[in-house]
């Protein structure tokens, strides 16, 4: 089965510096002859405060020929408690009417592809528990399928065991819940967005991926990161082995966004923790 990802596409029908690589990806997707694109989020600019910014994704999103499945960003339904834009049950409610499910799972042959919604891993609350029991329930009940796992943020950035990142990547005692989970089941493939890097590692005998961002990548701006700046989109083939290929796909800019943060993201350009724009 061959999977496209695509990550962090920052469309917006006000702020439309990134837009312009949406239509080269459109193409080259229906190119591909994959099974299922992933998309795993930031697909607005901010769908976390505007019902305009989902619905002009949206139908962009329908443009794409091939079957898609989507989780949220942190630009989509919202950020960490005591952020900017956190998380809450108005944005969650946004999302799940105009894109629709924020997490989900989906079979497909001898795989169970799962999207998770990591914006709701932090809290501590019900939702973030009930999101952890669905997930239980769906590894337990996967039989012989072997698991691809979707997120917005990825697991770690720098190492598998270091502290709380912040803003980058998931909260120790959330990532611990996952590790525990992914070693119990067979979990090929962790794939994510979020950093605008683009990185192929693993978790033992986990792949993890972070796609090539669609929007921008980062010069200055923010701290380096493992892996390269690549404007483009992820090719995963699943079968005996996951191989990804990270692709720089024709026609696409590779933006910066230090060049525009402050006409797209101004609070980002002005302050540091926690409303960095990634
Ligand atoms: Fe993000
Ligand atoms: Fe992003």
């Amino acid at each position: 089965m061959k999977i496209i990802h695509i990550t962090d596409t920052h469309l917006s029908p006000s702020k439309p510096h990134f837009n312009g690589n949406w239509a080269p990806l459109v193409r080259w997707i229906a190119e591909t002859g994959a099974d299922l694109v992933v998309h795993t989020g930031d697909l607005s600019v901010d769908g976390a405060d505007k019902d305009e910014d989902l619905s002009f994704c949206m139908e962009l999103m329908r443009e794409v020929s091939i079957p898609m499945l989507i989780v949220p960003g942190n630009h989509d339904v919202g950020h960490l408690p005591g952020s900017a834009q956190p998380v809450n049950p108005e944005r969650l409610a946004r999302w799940r009417a105009m894109v629709g499910p924020d997490y989900w799972a989906q079979d497909i042959g001898d795989w169970r592809i799962i999207g998770l919604n990591s914006l709701l891993m932090g809290f501590e609350d019900a939702e973030e528990q009930a999101q952890f029991e669905w997930l239980e329930k769906t590894l337990a009940e996967r039989g012989t399928r072997r698991i691809a796992m979707f997120a917005h943020k990825p697991l770690f950035v720098d190492d598998a065991n270091e502290g709380d990142t912040g803003y980058w990547s998931l909260r120790p005692s959330q990532r611990r819940h996952l590790y525990d989970l992914i070693e119990a089941h067979d979990v090929a493939l962790f794939g994510s967005g979020h950093l605008h890097w683009s990185w192929k590692g693993a978790f033992g005998k986990t792949s993890l991926v972070w796609a090539p961002p669609t929007a921008f990548i980062l010069d200055k701006m923010e701290r380096e990161m493992p892996g390269e700046r690549l404007v483009g989109a992820a090719v995963h083939e699943l079968g005996d082995e996951v191989k990804t290929e990270l692709v720089a796909v024709p026609g696409m800019t590779a933006y910066f966004l230090d060049d525009v943060v402050e006409e797209v993201y101004p609070q980002a350009a002005h302050k540091k923790q926690p409303e960095q724009a990634e």
